[in-house]
């Protein structure tokens, strides 16, 4: 009895598990008689490439391409366009325009249903009016620069025509400015480099971001080498800090008073020679400083990994919150030298809604957009050259989505690719910028202003 009852369940079990498959088996011939459209790839200003998963036993294809979703018009050529493979390049379109397509597949020359509709948008090629600051409604649009390039006379028609903000890359560090101190504790300053950069943006009716009082980088040996009281050092430090922005008073609009405080993957201070001899309060002195100097110019926070790295953030936002309690501080950088793959559109989104949750300033202080990751390649591809521009629409497209009454500046870190700190910094090569060497607009130059359409 036990034995056909076993016999019974193993008959019912291969009965079960036979249909089974056959109803798959079904599934799957009814799905295959209807191509299904793949998402648009190597998407250029005129063309695309598509594709589509080919069916079974099909003689060809018939591909539809239009400007509406519901095929009313064609676009010349591709109403029913025969096809044998499975796949077609699109040329001679429009830039900045939206597609439809969709593609039937021929069983016995009897034409299939068509496959789902795909939509893509062609890429956006700036006319020549356009510039990266007239793109940029409400806010900034600024470049880092150092004074040996105001005798450049090319250099300095793109950087006039183009950005309505600077930043001293290094000319208003403070081992720049600094050098020396004597036994009296005066301080001995250097202001050519500085005031060069200021006096030029002033005269063109240019924003001006002082950069950066505070920076554990740029610390000039004689106060690496300081061998006075911890008050000392502290006084020696607000005596710079007063100085400094009392020089620029008016015309400085914005400083960062403190820069990269905070440790990579921890929410810890940075132990920088500040730290050590200020004590844990060090940022709050220091914008307090700043603060009494001039009241009226804006002060920021200003770090890097803001947007890829959530504990270093968590740290920031803590030392920002303080801050802002004490009514110190405008603004906060974020510096944005990401690369091709990161940060996503949505993890900047994130970052980014932390400050205007704040209702702070926002500044994107030091963009560059690293595209030689394994630091393999020689030359710049095309596909990364369209991957970097990508990735800096969806900067300037987050940039755009903040209040405006929260919008202050987004800075490149640098105008053309050999000006860029990221290659002699890392050893590597790397075309981080929105200019090639000979000035001409890369594609990331058209995505920047893409994003802000
Ligand atoms: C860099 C400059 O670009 C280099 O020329 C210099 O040698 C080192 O500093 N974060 C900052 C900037 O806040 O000041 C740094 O600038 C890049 C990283």
């Amino acid at each position: 009895m036990k034995k056909y009852r076993t016999i019974y369940l193993l008959i019912t079990l291969m009965f079960t598990l036979g249909f089974n498959s056959c109803e798959k088996e079904d599934a799957e011939i009814e799905f295959d008689t209807i191509p299904v459209a793949n998402e648009a790839l190597d998407i250029r200003p005129t063309e695309f490439r598509i594709s589509w998963q080919p069916i079974f036993r099909s003689s060809g294809y018939q591909l539809d391409v239009s400007l509406d979703e519901t095929f009313s018009t064609f676009v010349s050529g591709y109403n029913s366009k025969s096809i044998n493979g499975f796949q077609e390049i699109i040329t001679d379109l429009s830039n900045n325009t939206r597609y439809f397509y969709r593609v039937r597949g021929l069983l016995n020359g009897v034409p299939t249903e068509n496959s789902n509709v795909v939509s893509v948008v062609t890429r956006f090629i700036p006319d020549e009016v356009i510039t990266l600051k007239s793109s940029a409604s409400n806010f900034f649009v600024g470049v880092a620069v150092n004074p040996d390039r105001i005798a450049d006379s090319q250099y300095m028609e793109v950087y006039e025509r183009e950005f309505n903000s600077v930043t001293a890359e290094n000319a208003m560090k403070m081992a720049n400015i600094i050098t020396g101190i004597d036994a009296m504790m005066n301080i001995s300053y250097d202001w050519s480099k500085a005031d060069a950069i200021v006096d030029y943006a002033e005269e063109k009716g240019m924003n001006i971001h002082g950069h950066a009082l505070i920076w554990h980088e740029s610390v000039p040996n004689a106060l690496t080498n300081f061998t006075g009281t911890d008050a000392q050092f502290e006084a020696i430090v607000e005596d710079y800090i007063t100085t400094t922005v009392t020089r620029y008073k008016d015309k400085v609009d914005s400083w960062d008073v403190v820069n990269e405080a905070i440790i990579d993957n921890s929410t810890s201070l940075r132990a920088s020679i500040f730290r050590q001899k200020m004590g844990e309060n060090y940022l709050e002195k220091c914008f307090q400083f700043a603060r009494n100097a001039d009241p009226n110019v804006k002060l920021f926070y200003n770090d890097y990994n803001m947007v890829t790295d959530p504990l270093k953030r968590s740290g920031a936002l803590r030392e920002i919150d303080k801050l802002i309690a004490s009514n110190l501080l405008d603004g906060v950088g974020y510096q944005m030298h990401i690369n091709i793959e990161n940060p996503s559109e949505a993890e900047m989104q994130t970052a980014t809604n932390e400050l205007v949750s704040r209702n702070v300033l926002i500044h994107y202080s030091e963009l560059d957009v690293r595209t030689n990751l394994n630091g393999q390649s020689t030359t710049f591809t095309e596909q990364r050259s369209f991957a970097q521009s990508d990735k800096v629409r969806e900067v300037t497209r987050v940039y755009n989505s903040i209040p405006d009454a929260n919008k202050y500046a987004l800075t490149l870190w640098g105008l053309k690719d050999d000006d860029s700190w990221i290659t002699p910094r890392f050893n590597v090569l790397d075309w981080p910028l929105l200019f090639d060497n000979e000035f001409g607009k890369k594609e990331a130059y058209s995505g920047f202003i893409e994003g802000l359409q």
